[in-house]
């Protein structure tokens, strides 16, 4: 980490956007970013109507925002419908037979919604819902494959005041159930499967597992999509195909408070349990269409696309709601950027003209290493600005992406935030803001971000501290789900009336904020976030584990890679199979993200004299192969030693 930091302090390599560029962009000076930012800042109440009146509330808000810390509430009294903006709005104003969504199956299969064809999808299955006894406020679970109905099942729930949450496909039964129990959803939306690198992931079969002993699910809706075999629960289960035919196409929204809550999204922290993220309706509708018109400078003839699946906060805000929103054309990819080869990309680019592109650097990085010629064989004239999120993107990667993808004239936006923040915080705008390899540059607008050190006094230029926001922007989350106390020890009580973070950043002389990474126990895996906790506790739920202790270390792909220390229980011996075994299980409880990358059998774990596990000595020990620090605490320096040999030997 280091050794990136200083690149980052000796980096001065700066990209301005072309005239050109700037000329046709909203925002197209520094000193036009300074005077909104500053208006945003000083009179948000007055800055914020403004943005918020450009979309349809049934009944305008009474006060801007109501804010007694660590608590808001935004456009007060006002009463909208998200998915009315998202989708009837633009066939009212004339734009129903514009392409929402051009999709592809991983398999090639294609098809094209536009914002009248979506509306009445969305309509039939708000309509089915209804007719499957969901209400507002009922919590809706979503295991879908990213084809059109995963967006259109989102919308299906806002439209009619249920709380959707959504849980990534990639993950297993297991953490299905967790989430269930947290946020006792009345019904499931799923599919027969969704294809990944040419097979069929049963998605059904894990909601099956998952439901076992379920007391609150009372329906399971599932789209047929692969033709897999499933078991369909009488009952309980029913089709989607079928139940739309039974119902009219059309529905009548009705307009939900500001604050009715939209969705949660459960996401990692430092305890082993997944926190249900909440963000409800007015707040985040407006942070999302705002960043996409400024951040992404949507406009009418873009093809936009965002890489990400729905199952992540990248896809509920700039895939779902904040593309829709902005009434843009948007490309919706099924499956996996290597399938058939690393090009699949590149020739989607090519084929639908896409001309704003935003992914993660751990796919940049991989793209590299695959080879120049698989980009090189494609046309990528149509796109005129780049976007990543999901980690600090190395600059080599950046140059890479900037010459490579974006043939030197399309500025990329590197865009830092958090399921917690709803939407962008820190971001260049591509029309003014100077941009440099490696860092998300500036705060959006309404977002006064900060860095501390742990007085509370504000950093110098190029010293490192926390990321704070000092005020409360429109889609901050509300709360933890079902846990107040934990929302408040989480985010607000680091410094008093102040959001953190939970990152590490560093601001330079000119202001740029370039994030160093996590300063808490959480991993950045292929820009997800993963708690070294969750796998601790998967790793001793295996009856040949007894003890745990999870790191990250550098990793040239994923960013970082996950490492387990294991004892293991007296009389179990240690094999390559049990080895296998052991990532297997951290597979089936968590999912394959969380699959150990090494695994070290050993004796014993460092601990200090209290018995706490000495995690500190252990990321040293995985980045460098020695342990240096401080011992002094340390109970036995041998157990040290031993892990050493073993981690060297590797
Ligand atoms: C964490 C949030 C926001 C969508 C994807 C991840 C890291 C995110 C950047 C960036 C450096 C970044 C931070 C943050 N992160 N974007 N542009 N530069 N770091 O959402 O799973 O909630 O993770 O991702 O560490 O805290 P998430």
């Amino acid at each position: 980490m280091s050794k990136n930091i200083e690149s980052h302090l000796s980096e001065d390599r700066e990209f301005k956007p072309s005239k050109e560029f700037s000329k046709k962009a909203r925002i197209s000076s520094m000193a036009q970013y300074k005077r909104m930012y500053k208006e945003s800042i000083e009179k948000p109440a007055t800055f914020w109507a403004r943005e918020a009146k450009e979309l349809q509330w049934s009944k305008q808000w009474t006060k801007v925002l109501d804010w007694k810390a660590p608590y808001a509430k935004w456009f007060v009294g006002g009463k909208t419908n998200i998915c009315v903006n998202c989708v009837d709005r633009h066939v009212e104003e004339g734009r129903g037979t514009k392409a929402a969504i051009i999709w592809e199956g991983e398999p090639g299969d294609k098809r094209t919604l536009t914002y009248q064809q979506l509306q009445r999808e969305v309509c039939r299955f708000a309509n089915v819902l209804q007719a499957n006894g969901v209400k507002s406020k009922d919590r809706v679970l979503i295991y879908m494959p990213m084809t059109p109905e995963a967006s259109i099942a989102m919308l299906a729930c806002a439209r009619i005041g249920a709380v959707h949450s959504i849980v990534f496909g990639g993950f297993s039964a297991e953490s299905i159930k967790d989430r269930l129990e947290d946020s006792k959803a009345v019904a499931v939306i799923t599919a027969d499967g969704g294809w990944r690198r040419g097979g069929v992931i049963d998605l059904k079969a894990n909601v099956d597992d998952a439901l076992k002993g379920d007391k609150t699910v009372k329906k399971v809706i599932v789209l047929k999509r692969t033709e897999n075999e499933v078991k369909m629960k009488r009952g309980r289960d029913v089709w989607w195909h079928e139940e739309a035919a039974k119902v009219p196409a059309t529905h009548k929204a009705r307009a939900f408070d500001s604050e009715h809550p939209l969705f949660i999204l459960y996401t990692s922290g430092s305890t082993g349990k997944p926190k249900g993220i909440l963000h409800t309706t007015g707040g985040y509708m407006i942070s999302t269409y705002t960043t996409c018109k400024y951040i992404f400078d949507m406009r009418d003839d873009d093809v936009y696309w965002c890489t990400a699946d729905v199952g992540w906060i990248t896809g509920h805000s700039y895939i779902t709601y904040g593309p829709m929103l902005n009434g843009v054309t948007q490309v919706m990819y099924e499956g996996a950027p290597n399938f058939p080869d690393f090009s699949r990309f590149w020739q989607i680019v090519e084929e639908y003209g896409v001309t704003i592109f935003y992914t993660a650097p751990t796919a940049i990085r991989a793209f590299i290493k695959a080879g120049d010629e698989l980009v090189e064989k494609h046309d990528l004239s149509s796109l005129r600005l780049l976007g990543t999120v999901g980690e600090p993107i190395n600059p080599e990667a950046w140059m890479w992406y900037y010459d490579k993808i974006g043939g030197g004239r399309c500025p990329i936006v590197d865009t830092w935030w958090q399921t917690e923040t709803g939407a962008i915080m820190l971001s260049p705008l591509p029309g003014c803001t100077p941009i440099k390899p490696g860092t998300a540059t500036l705060p959006f607008f309404g977002v006064d971000a900060a860095i501390l050190d742990e007085t509370g006094q504000e950093c110098k230029a190029n010293e490192g501290g926390r990321l704070v926001i000092r005020q409360p922007w429109p889609s901050m989350l509300r709360t933890i789900y079902g846990d107040k106390k934990r929302y408040k020890d989480t985010y607000w009580s680091d410094y008093s009336g102040m959001y953190t973070a939970g990152d590490g950043a560093r601001r330079d002389k000119k202001g740029n904020f370039w994030i160093v990474g996590r300063l808490d126990d959480v991993l950045n895996v292929s820009g997800h976030r993963l708690g070294t906790a969750e796998v601790e506790s998967a790793l001793v739920s295996h009856k040949a584990v007894a003890e745990a202790a999870v790191v990250g270390r550098p990793h040239d792909i994923k960013g970082q890679a996950v490492v387990a220390f294991v004892s293991l229980r007296a009389g179990v011996e240690s094999s390559d199979a049990l080895l296998k075994e052991v990532r297997d299980h951290v597979g089936k409880i968590i999912g394959a993200i969380a699959k150990p990358d090494d695994v070290y059998f050993t004796q014993a774990l460092p601990k200090t004299r209290s018995g706490k596990i000495m995690r500190r000595l252990l990321k040293e020990l995985v980045a460098t192969g020695k342990a240096t620090g401080n011992m002094t605490t340390l109970e036995d320096i041998n157990v040290v030693r031993n892990l050493e040999a073993l981690v060297q030997k590797k």
